[in-house]
């Protein structure tokens, strides 16, 4: 594989979670892969998983990670093409790629959207830009519209603890304060498409996420009749697609609850605002996966890393 940016760079989900299942069973079995191998990890924006999760995952592969917080630590990056650089920015993404690439073998970007400029989200600019002026693989760890580490390591922690054939999977739309990306949801959306689950997705009216990426999963605006027969509730908070970036809802009656949640198990991709997005009483309860998943972002992204070593 060359580069991992989106769901769609998974081939066969189903080989894939087997082989991040054998991976977790024996994670340092391909210790001598990554030798003499340098990961960059570069961060446009926050991160307690993503940062440490894929660090574990390049060491347990023999891999040297690299670690840079781009926003706090390096010069201002230009993305624009022919501008004039007399503003705030001092180095172009074409001398910056190229020279990241001289010192890494795989670089992994984090880079948020703006929620302002719904086009410029879309175009995916710092994660398209690092594609086309690296040298090297890139990896996705969280982009304008996705998180393809996430919503494989979502699928995988379904698989772990599906009780039966075809399990039944609610992603549902939580309140929070504050305007938050559709990167998550647009990946578990797209993750669960690929599995032999029956999917469906609860939002408020004024919610819905991208139809190019709901495609035919049925979205209901009612979480109690979406929640009926659920195995697993999949929980994340998005700001407005339609409207875009705008919070245009915070009824705290979608909130999760333990009542709600009946005999589902609880996935979130943290960090999660306790009795915001979902009471203690589930969190704190053996319905909770948080934690497993959590874990389960090492494998991921150790699945991820090794078929880029291979190809390499
Ligand atoms: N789920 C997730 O990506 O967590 P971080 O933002 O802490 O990396």
């Amino acid at each position: 594989m060359k580069h991992y940016t989106s769901i769609n760079d998974i081939d066969n989900i189903n080989s894939w979670i087997e082989e991040a299942k054998q991976l977790k069973e024996n994670p340092l079995k391909h210790i001598e892969l990554g030798k003499n191998k340098t990961l960059g990890l570069l961060f446009f924006n926050s991160s307690l998983r993503t940062r440490l999760s894929t660090q574990k995952a390049a060491l347990n592969l023999g891999m040297n990670p690299i670690v840079m917080n781009v926003s706090g630590d390096a010069w201002g990056i230009e993305f624009g093409d022919g501008t004039v650089m007399n503003g705030n920015t001092a180095e172009h993404i074409k001398e910056a790629a190229a020279v990241v690439s001289q010192y890494c073998d795989v670089i992994a970007v984090r880079a948020f959207p703006t929620l302002i400029d719904k086009e410029k989200d879309e175009s995916e600019q710092v994660l398209t830009s690092f594609k086309k002026f690296s040298s090297v693989p890139i990896v996705n760890m969280e982009s304008a519209t996705g998180h393809p580490l996430q919503g494989l390591t979502d699928a995988i922690t379904i698989s772990e603890h599906a009780k039966t054939k075809k399990p039944k999977v609610v992603l549902s739309w939580a309140p929070h304060i504050k305007a938050l990306p559709h990167a998550v949801a647009n990946s578990f959306t797209q993750a669960m498409q690929k599995m032999d689950v029956e999917f469906v997705i609860a939002n408020p009216k004024g919610y819905n996420l991208n139809p190019e990426i709901t495609g035919s999963t049925p979205v209901l605006h009612n979480q109690y009749e979406a929640f009926r027969d659920a195995d697993f509730v999949y929980v994340k908070n998005w700001s407005s697609y339609e409207d875009y970036g705008k919070v245009l809802n915070t009824d705290p009656n979608w909130m999760i609850t333990k009542e709600k949640l009946g005999n589902a198990k609880f996935l979130h991709c943290l960090p999660v605002r306790r009795n915001v997005i979902v009471e203690d009483a589930v969190l704190d309860s053996n319905s909770s996966l948080v934690i497993q998943q959590a874990n389960n972002r090492t494998y991921a992204a150790q699945l991820v890393l090794k078929k880029i070593l291979e190809d390499l």
